[in-house]
């Protein structure tokens, strides 16, 4: 395969984490001004003390207004009691049942965006599939129009590659450098969203916009500037991390034909397929917590009013977890993998991704009996320290 095309890949970033762990599973870093936390049993913990540790960061640095905005209804960013009755605004739209009823038409978009490709023997992956297969899911829930998926896509990228991430800055000098960069974006979608929002007010339709509009808590209706965090937060959540595991999936078993082959063998082991790939390329490497008041984890005493690095991508590697924890094995069982995150904040999406991953990876395998990816065409993927992900994937394949 040929060289990624960025600055920084995957392996730089594990070989970082491992001279991390080498300083402790759990451990102050002088140079971000944070806790590191690496091992597996210690990332859970943090993730479900949510009283102890706070996913309300928000004053790392002084935020704009926009930012401000875009953060109000952000449950992601929310603590109880508020973050629970957001998220239960939501919840009932993507629990497992729900979110079943949708498999015949994730494959129909599927099945569309494949008949699209014809017979064509080169394709992106992402462009083609990946990207827009949860989008168009996503804007259709919500009530957007599909066809403002070029500009999604457009904020998404400017906000992921605009994010500054170098591991030896200070995270509040990394805030304020994110704040100013991705402020242009987050103005746009800002726009975009509370006109969006304003129109289902006024022509309700049967979607999850609508339906956030009419809602009630405690007797009181949600106002606009709290529904644009909330419908943006379900937008990106909702489509960047099912493009990454769907590219980090087809690379995953490119990288490991003989998984490749059993699968198309039995495609019951999908499910593991997919599993084992979140672990090993876990979409978001990092989640941000700060502690509300004093702790001790993993040995260390943690004062109230850090920051602290919960690194799902190093917890997913602890070997007292996964016994030789690099190899890919999609028979491994348990597998108790961190990338959709654990206790209140678990995604809430992680249901549909799940389907998703699992229609859309079956259909393609079915489709074409021979996928290999492209030997003169770079494999382009975003800065792994922002997120485990692929922009371009480019396949060859044959039917
Ligand atoms: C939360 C990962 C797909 C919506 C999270 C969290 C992670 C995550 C790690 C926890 C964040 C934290 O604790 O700070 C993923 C991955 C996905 C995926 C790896 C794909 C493979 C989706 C989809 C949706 C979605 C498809 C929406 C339809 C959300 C929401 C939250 C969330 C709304 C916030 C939950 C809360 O704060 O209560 N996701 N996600 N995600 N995810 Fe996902």
């Amino acid at each position: 395969m040929t060289a990624a095309a960025t600055r920084r890949s995957l392996p730089d970033l594990l070989a970082w984490m491992d001279r991390l762990r080498q300083r402790g599973t759990v451990h102050h870093d002088a140079s971000q001004q944070c806790w590191q936390v690496l091992g597996h049993p210690e990332a859970s913990t943090v993730l479900a003390e949510h009283t102890i540790f706070s996913s309300d960061v928000g004053d790392l640095a002084p935020r704009s207004a926009e930012i401000e905005l875009f953060q109000r209804g952000n449950f992601l960013r929310i603590d109880p009691p508020e973050h629970r009755r957001l998220r239960g605004l939501a919840s009932r739209a993507f629990t497992p049942r729900t979110v079943t009823g949708l498999a015949p038409h994730i494959a129909d978009i599927t099945s569309e965006l494949l008949d699209a490709i014809g017979d064509r023997g080169r394709i992106d992956l992402i462009d083609e599939l990946a990207y827009p297969l949860p989008v168009i899911v996503i804007a259709e829930l919500l009530g957007l129009p599909a066809g403002d998926r070029p500009m999604f896509r457009r904020w998404a990228d400017l906000m992921f590659d605009r994010a500054a991430t170098n591991p030896d800055e200070p995270l509040t000098r990394l805030a304020e450098a994110n704040i100013r960069a991705v402020t242009p974006v987050v103005r746009d979608m800002n726009a975009y969203l509370l006109e969006h929002i304003r129109r289902a007010r006024s022509h309700p339709g049967d979607d999850l916009t609508a339906r956030l509009v009419q809602a009630e808590i405690d007797g009181q209706r949600l106002v606009d500037e709290e529904i644009v965090g909330f419908v943006g937060l379900l937008l990106l959540a909702g489509h960047i991390t099912t493009t990454a595991t769907l590219g980090n999936t087809v690379l995953t078993l490119d990288q490991h034909p003989w998984a490749a082959a059993e699968v198309r063998a039995d495609a019951d082991l999908l499910p593991a397929v997919i599993e084992e790939s979140l672990r090993l390329r876990t979409p978001f490497p990092r989640l941000l917590r700060r502690t509300s008041r004093a702790a001790e984890l993993g040995g260390s005493d943690i004062p109230a009013g850090s920051m602290v690095a919960v690194w799902l991508a190093a917890a997913n590697r602890d070997e007292r977890v996964f016994p030789d924890p690099d190899r890919f094995d999609p028979h491994r069982s348990p597998n108790p993998h961190l990338a959709f995150g654990h206790g209140i904040h678990f995604c809430l999406g992680a249901p549909l991704a799940r389907l998703e991953a699992r229609i859309a990876l079956g259909l393609l395998l079915t489709r074409y009996r021979d996928i290999q990816v492209a030997t003169d065409a770079p494999v382009e993927q975003r800065d792994p320290w922002t997120m485990v992900s692929l922009n371009k994937l480019p396949l060859d394949v044959r039917r």
